[in-house]
């Protein structure tokens, strides 16, 4: 009998289920078995995990998380790393692997294919930065949380006019925040693609205030840093990426904006009252049940990735282009971040006043 191997690996993310049952789904009809390692390359080093079967995975796709788990763990940092997968995925008998993550998870997936490993790679992150497909599962469910958040926020921020900023996920790109923004009328959104100096940000909170507008908010990507300021060094984790979470840019920002009113003796002494509050929406944006888009995603790239094993054809990506799913360039997904270009951006500030 042919088996495969399958882990989640990294930041979990709505729709990893639904590629679990694709997979699963996909292999059974061709009379392939699966095997699911736990916690992303953790249990594929540890040697950790279990068989699926359809029976295991019926429904699943409702579900967010990942009945795997998932974890951080670098194959490239632990000694051996290489060695213990493959001798896992030779005592199980699998054949290949299907990696589902970021680019962190892909780009160890790169790597040992590129040492003569069967890896298959399926794009995953909240973050909707992966290039060669044109969107991640998970990004839809995430944008649809920060973008109903935002909603909430404009009536709490008319009642106080005060001054909101709403950080969303997003460390490399601001898909997330632009996306949700755009959608629930943020007035302002800044994200890393498009640095802004505070004084740009700050003379529009201004120029809302003196025009007379009640309240302002602003998404921000937790990424974003001010143009010719330097964010605070923070480390990193395992993969290299920067630790943003105490960062705390939405908190930053709204203090600063909230002390530069109220001393900006060029407006009326009403400036005095004026306040600001930040929302951090973090890991809600992870959590809970995928979408339809995000369910219906996950499923079809699951069966193509199980198509492709079947097929014995190893060392792609799958990936959604237009409406079609099809493989792609794992090494150029790993290399090339998908960024919000220009034009995007430049339509969404005609949003912003
Ligand atoms: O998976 C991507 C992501 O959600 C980023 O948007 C965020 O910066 C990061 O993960 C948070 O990671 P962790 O769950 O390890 O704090």
């Amino acid at each position: 009998m042919r088996r495969i191997g399958i882990l989640t690996g990294g930041g979990d993310c709505p729709g990893l289920n639904a590629v679990i049952r694709g997979v699963v789904e996909s292999c059974a009809a061709a009379g392939i078995e699966v095997y699911g390692f736990f916690e992303g390359w953790r249990g594929a080093i540890e040697d950790e995990g279990q068989a699926l079967t359809p029976g295991d995975v019926e429904g699943i796709q409702t579900l967010g998380g990942t009945i795997l788990g998932s974890s951080r763990t670098n194959v490239m940092k632990i000694p051996d790393g290489p060695a213990r997968v493959k001798s896992a995925m030779e005592k199980h008998g699998l054949e290949g692997l299907v990696a589902i993550g970021g680019d962190d998870t892909l780009g160890v997936a790169n790597k040992l294919r590129q040492m003569g490993m069967n890896m298959i790679g399926v794009p995953k992150t909240i973050d909707n930065d992966l290039s060669c497909t044109d969107y991640t599962f998970g990004f839809d469910t995430a944008a649809n949380v920060a973008m109903s958040e935002i909603d909430r926020l404009h009536t709490t921020a008319a009642a106080h006019s005060r001054c909101f900023v709403v950080e969303c996920m997003g460390r490399h790109t601001g898909w997330i925040a632009l996306q949700a923004g755009l959608a629930a009328n943020a007035h302002l959104v800044l994200i890393p693609e498009f640095p802004k100096s505070f004084r740009e940000i700050y003379d529009f909170v201004r120029g809302r205030y003196v025009r007379g507008e009640r309240y302002t908010l602003i998404a921000v990507a937790e990424g974003f840093e001010f143009l010719d300021e330097t964010g605070e060094d923070l480390g990193v984790d395992a993969f290299g990426n920067p630790m943003l979470n105490s960062r705390e840019v939405a908190h930053n920002l709204a203090a600063r904006l909230e002390n530069a009113i109220r001393k900006d003796e060029t407006l009326e002494r009403k400036r005095a009252y004026f306040e600001s509050r930040f929302v951090v929406l973090g890991h809600l944006q992870r959590g809970g049940a995928p979408s339809v888009f995000d369910r219906v995603l996950g499923a079809r790239l699951g069966v193509k990735a199980g198509q492709l094993a079947a097929a014995g054809q190893y060392g792609n990506m799958v990936a959604l282009r237009g409406t079609e799913i099809v493989t792609a360039d794992l090494d150029l997904a790993v290399t090339l971040r998908k960024k919000v270009d220009r034009e995007f951006y430049e339509a969404a500030s005609l949003f912003f006043h």
